[in-house]
């Protein structure tokens, strides 16, 4: 195993979630305290749940603030409206910002509505306004089961941007039950590109139960490919690996 990326192994993923959460509320709060807003990435799927629930339940305990936080998140699929129920706007209200004290202008998602000839330039001013807020302080992601960090799919190189990407026959069968069919599931997305990513300057990846264990492995010991973008991490100076019992049983 690479020396180079700390993996951290819990009992399971709720303990992995608080200790994740509790070490996010710290960042923001010592940002916060040095006068200035902290700039957080965030995720979607259904391994973020449990680390949004403690965020919510420290932001409800008083420990937590986010009028002071700014976020990015990852990723949109293109064709839904932030209506629509698998939409990661509407995934991430339900999720997390409609319990929480965040401003309605400090959150950025793409805009998975915007047509053909306003799209590289939306993903333009996606780029900006990371740029503009200072830079991602901390990233927090998934992986898929083809390896993907946001949806940057085998190929995906790695200066890649905020762009438009096509998604993996995996990915859209991994999402086919939420949408119902896989004729329901989105083509294509707008994603923050691993370049974007591995900008951040801090990163978590956190991976639960037995069907991450191989692409974890991957990830972590395996080549920096951009086949598997996740292994891309191997070269970040500060990025970690939060895992349960089950998706570390591999390594
Ligand atoms: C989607 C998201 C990724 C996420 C992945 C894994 O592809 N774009 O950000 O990491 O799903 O999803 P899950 O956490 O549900 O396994």
């Amino acid at each position: 195993m690479t020396d180079s990326l700390p993996v951290r192994v819990f009992a399971d993923r709720t303990e992995a979630s608080r200790t994740l959460a509790l070490e996010v509320a710290a960042l923001v709060r010592a940002i916060n305290d040095s006068g200035r807003s902290a700039v957080l990435g965030l995720a979607t799927g259904r391994t973020p749940l449990p680390f949004y629930a403690e965020l919510i339940r420290l932001h409800e305990q008083g420990e937590l603030s986010f009028a002071q936080v700014i976020t990015f998140n990852l990723d949109e699929y293109l064709g839904l409206a932030g209506e629509h129920p698998e939409s990661y706007r509407a995934f991430m209200s339900r999720e997390l910002f409609d319990h929480v004290d965040i401003p309605a202008e400090n959150i950025h998602i793409p805009d998975g509505t915007v047509s053909p000839e306003d799209l590289s330039a939306h993903c333009a001013a996606y780029e900006a306004a990371i740029r503009n807020a200072g830079g991602i302080d901390f990233q927090l992601l998934g992986i898929g089961r083809t390896g993907h960090i946001g949806f940057n799919e085998p190929g995906s190189p790695r200066d890649s941007r905020t762009r438009k990407v096509e998604l993996d026959p995996i990915t859209r069968q991994d999402a086919a039950p939420a949408f119902g069919g896989l004729d329901q599931v989105p083509e294509h997305a707008i994603s923050m590109g691993c370049g974007t990513i591995l900008e951040a300057r801090k990163i978590a990846l956190l991976a639960w139960g037995k069907a991450k264990a191989t692409i974890v492995r991957e990830a972590l010991t395996g080549p920096v490919t951009d086949q598997v973008s996740a292994s891309f991490l191997q070269e970040h100076a500060d990025a970690t690996f939060y895992l349960d019992a089950e998706a570390g049983s591999e390594l």
